[in-house]
C-alpha cells in the first residue's frame, strides 16, 4: 500500500508540474490553483480517500499530501510573480515608440501677401516716428460720419455704401474714424502722429472692389503742420515702398473731413510714366486720398484749430499690394488658394 501512496502523490505532483508550465497567464494560473488546491480540488478529493487507507498509513499520507500542498502553493506564487513581470514587459513593448518610423509631412504656413504689405507699411511709418494704433471694425455712426463732418443726410455718405447694424451702429466704411478716436485719446497733447491699419467694409463687389478690404489711415497733428509735410512724408513712403525715383502728383479732390483735399498719384510702377495698360496710358496710378484736417474735425476731437493744424491720409492696402505684385483681381486675396498665396 505504501508504494501506492507515494505513486499517487507523485502522479499529482507531475500533473501539477506540467499544468503550471503550461499556464501562460494569470487567469490560467488561477484556474490551476482552483483545480488543485481549491475547496473542490484534487488535494481535497485525495484527503477524502484517506478513510479508505489502513490506519497506520494515514499519517504518512496526510503528511505527504500537506507537503505537496505547501510546495504547490509556493510554486504558484513564484509563477505568478514571473507572469506579472512578463506582462509588464509586454505592455512596455507594445507602448514603446518606434523613433525610426517616418513622420507625417506637414505644410509650413506663411504670411498672407496683405499681411506682408501691412507690415511693410507699418515698418516704414514706424521708422518715421509714427505710432501704430488699432480700432473697432464695428463703429458708431458718430465716429464713422458725424464727427468727420458728415452729418445725417450729408450727400458724401453715399460715396461709401455702408453696412448698417442699426441706426447708430455700422461696419466702418473707412479707417478715418480712428482720426477722431486717436485725437480724443491724446488731446490736448502734441504731437499726434499715428497710423491705423485695419479692415473696412462697403457694399461693393467686383474685380477691383471687395465688400471687405483693408486701409491704413495716417494722421499728424501739431503746431505748424503744412501740406508740404504731407507731401514730404508721402514721397518718402512712396520711395521706400516702390523704389527710388518714384514721383508723386497731388490732384485737388474733396473729402468732408479735410480741407483742402488731394488725391495722390504715383508715377506708374510698370511703365515709369510713359503710359501703359496698368495706368490706362496716363503714366500715373492713384494710391490714396488725403488732405489737411478740417478745423471742425480738430475741434470736435479736443484740439484748437487756431493753434494746431494737421494732415491725414488713407490708402487701400489691397491697392498697394495689387500694384506692387501685379495682381489684377482683388478677389484672389480672399480665395485662399495656396498656389496663389505661396508666391509671396
Ligand atoms: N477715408 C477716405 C476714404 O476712405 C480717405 C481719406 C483719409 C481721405 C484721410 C482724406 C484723409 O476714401
Amino acid at each position: 500500500m505504501q508504494e501506492n501512496i507515494h505513486e499517487k502523490i507523485e502522479e499529482l505532483r507531475s500533473q501539477f508540474q506540467q499544468s503550471i508550465n503550461g499556464a501562460l497567464d494569470l487567469e490560467a494560473l488561477e484556474k490551476l490553483r482552483i483545480k488543485f488546491l481549491g475547496k473542490k480540488g484534487e488535494v481535497t478529493a485525495l484527503m477524502r480517500t484517506v478513510g479508505r487507507l489502513p490506519a497506520e498509513e494515514r499519517p504518512l499520507f496526510g503528511k505527504l499530501l500537506n507537503e505537496f500542498k505547501n510546495a504547490a502553493e509556493e510554486m504558484l506564487e513564484s509563477r505568478k510573480k514571473q507572469l506579472k513581470e512578463k506582462d509588464a514587459s509586454l505592455r512596455w513593448e507594445k507602448e514603446r515608440l518606434d523613433m525610426t518610423l517616418p513622420g507625417k509631412p506637414f505644410q509650413l504656413g506663411r504670411k498672407h501677401p496683405l499681411t506682408l504689405i501691412s507690415e511693410e507699411i507699418e515698418e516704414i511709418f514706424s521708422c518715421m516716428g509714427f505710432q501704430i494704433v488699432e480700432g473697432p471694425e464695428v463703429e458708431l455712426d458718430y465716429y464713422n460720419f458725424e464727427a468727420l463732418n458728415m452729418p445725417k443726410e450729408h450727400p458724401a455718405r453715399d460715396m461709401q455704401d455702408s453696412f448698417y447694424i442699426n441706426s447708430e451702429v455700422l461696419l466702418r466704411t473707412h479707417t478715418s474714424p480712428m482720426q477722431i478716436r486717436a485725437m480724443e485719446a491724446m488731446a490736448p497733447r502734441l504731437p499726434v502722429r499715428i497710423i491705423c491699419p485695419g479692415k473696412v467694409f462697403r457694399r461693393d463687389d467686383d474685380m477691383t472692389h471687395s465688400p471687405m478690404f483693408h486701409q491704413v489711415e495716417g494722421l499728424v497733428v501739431d503746431k505748424g503742420i503744412t501740406m508740404a509735410d504731407l507731401k514730404g512724408i508721402l514721397l518718402l513712403f512712396t520711395r521706400e515702398m516702390f523704389g527710388e525715383g518714384r514721383e508723386l502728383r497731388f490732384r485737388p479732390s474733396f473729402f468732408p473731413f479735410t480741407e483742402p483735399s488731394a488725391e495722390v498719384d504715383i508715377s506708374c510702377i510698370i511703365c515709369g510714366g510713359s503710359g501703359c495698360r496698368t495706368c490706362g496710358g496716363t503714366g500715373w496710378l492713384e494710391i490714396l486720398g488725403s488732405g489737411m484736417v478740417h478745423p471742425r474735425v480738430l475741434e470736435v476731437s479736443g484740439y484748437n484749430p487756431e493753434e494746431v493744424t494737421g494732415f491725414a491720409f488713407g490708402m487701400g492696402i489691397e491697392r498697394i499690394a495689387m500694384l506692387k505684385y501685379g495682381i489684377e483681381d482683388i478677389r484672389l486675396f480672399y480665395q485662399n488658394d495656396l498656389r496663389m498665396l505661396q508666391q509671396y
